[in-house]
């Protein structure tokens, strides 16, 4: 999957600018607060139709302007896509695929993929499970829409279940969920089941990516915690077992306690706990050894890599480290971001130097 052109009207700090992108590595260059940031955020929109940074959409429009867009052309082994999202004021989009309107946001996904990383990523390893969650989700869907939709069902039937659990009437509570539980096991266990499978395939990869990056001297190991396992159904059977034990408990509580929106997944470096004992360094090496390995996911699943978008990384890592990524992301397109561009650790490989002043592209060829 490569991105050929990106195209952004009225989109953050760009009045109207075109960016072309080559195969291989390209990095975005510029001082600070130019616009770098912004072009990758537009790629991420375009795969996922929501930003990695801004939670509401209409705060991409640039300042003083009504409307924006967004427009990108990729081509994957199944031909070219284009992907466009027109944004306005009220916080509306409209997705364009081939040019034609798609009328759900989960219709996006899927046509473009990318894998993500700026330094805020930095949170999947150090905060809440929720953070990590969100890795999960994130993937799932791109790579799977059935997943999103499952996703989609299974929150508004857990808020609905948790609404009731407030219910000052525990007959209501004791005659009502029983029947919410069997839904909600059903699309939790298709969540539950579709992040077992990745993580089963993702941590091996992972952990053989971080001993890359780190020169073979850290010893990364994840493990998860669902404690739900075997087929959907089994899942599901189980998890509506256990909604029902624990129906007591989450009455006391108002809140469901069980199920994939409490899932977590817990990261060991040469044995110790990296949220409380690694350093800066590490983390980010763990949380990047994450984002490769999702691209080789990808690529099993696919035939293809995603195009991999990593924000400020460079700056980040140690010069060893940095020339083990770049090692690393040869085999796809890579769109970097970086105030400099120190050419040592690219060694004798091409990239396409694209830079970003103000808003503006002012060279953008290899
Ligand atoms: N809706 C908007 N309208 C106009 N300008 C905006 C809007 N949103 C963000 N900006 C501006 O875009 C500028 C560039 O932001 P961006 O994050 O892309 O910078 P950057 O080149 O990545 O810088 P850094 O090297 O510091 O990460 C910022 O100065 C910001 O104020
Ligand atoms: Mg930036």
């Amino acid at each position: 999957m490569f991105i050929r052109s990106l195209s952004l009207k009225n989109f953050r700090n760009y009045v109207e600018e075109e960016i072309s992108f080559s195969d291989g590595i390209n990095i975005l260059t510029g001082i600070n607060a130019q616009g770098k940031t912004n072009a990758a955020e537009a790629i991420f929109f375009l795969c996922t139709g929501y930003s990695p940074r801004a939670n509401r959409d209409k705060l991409v429009v640039r300042h003083g302007e009504e409307t924006a867009s967004i427009k990108g052309v990729a081509s994957s082994r199944y031909g070219e896509v284009s992907v466009c999202i027109d944004f306005n004021k009220l916080d509306k989009k409209n997705i364009f695929v081939n040019e034609l309107q798609v009328l759900k946001i989960g219709e996006i996904l899927g046509n473009i993929n990318s894998v993500f990383f700026n330094p805020s990523e930095l949170k999947l390893v150090q905060e809440s499970p929720e953070d990590r969650r969100r890795f999960l989700n994130v993937s799932l869907s791109q790579m799977n829409k059935s997943y999103f939709y499952a996703l989609q069902r299974y929150n508004k039937i857990l808020s609905q279940r948790n609404n009731l659990l407030k219910d000052p009437d525990a007959y209501i509570i004791r005659e009502t969920l029983p029947i919410w539980d069997v839904q909600l096991s059903k699309e939790a266990a298709k969540i539950i089941k579709a992040r077992n499978e990745f993580l089963k395939e993702l941590s091996p990869i992972a952990e053989e990516k971080h001993s890359l990056l780190s020169d073979g001297k850290e010893t990364l190991k994840m493990k998860t915690e669902s404690g739900y396992y075997g087929t959907e159904e089994e899942i599901a059977y189980a998890l509506k077992e256990d909604l029902s034990l624990g129906l007591e408990r989450d009455m006391r509580l108002g809140f469901t306690t069980i199920g994939p929106h409490r899932d977590d997944i817990k990261f060991t470096l040469n044995g110790d706990d990296v949220r409380v004992f690694g350093s800066q360094g590490q983390q980010r090496t763990v949380a990047l050894s994450l984002k490769l390995a999702e691209t080789e996911t990808f690529f099993n699943k696919f035939g293809e890599y995603p195009i991999l978008i990593l924000d400020d990384v460079l700056s980040e890592l140690d010069k060893k480290r940095q020339r083990k990524l770049i090692g690393a992301v040869e085999k796809m397109q890579t769109v970097f971001t970086a105030t400099g561009l120190d050419r040592s650790v690219f060694k004798d490989k091409s990239f396409n130097r694209i830079i970003v002043e103000n808003g503006k592209i002012k060279k953008n060829k290899k």
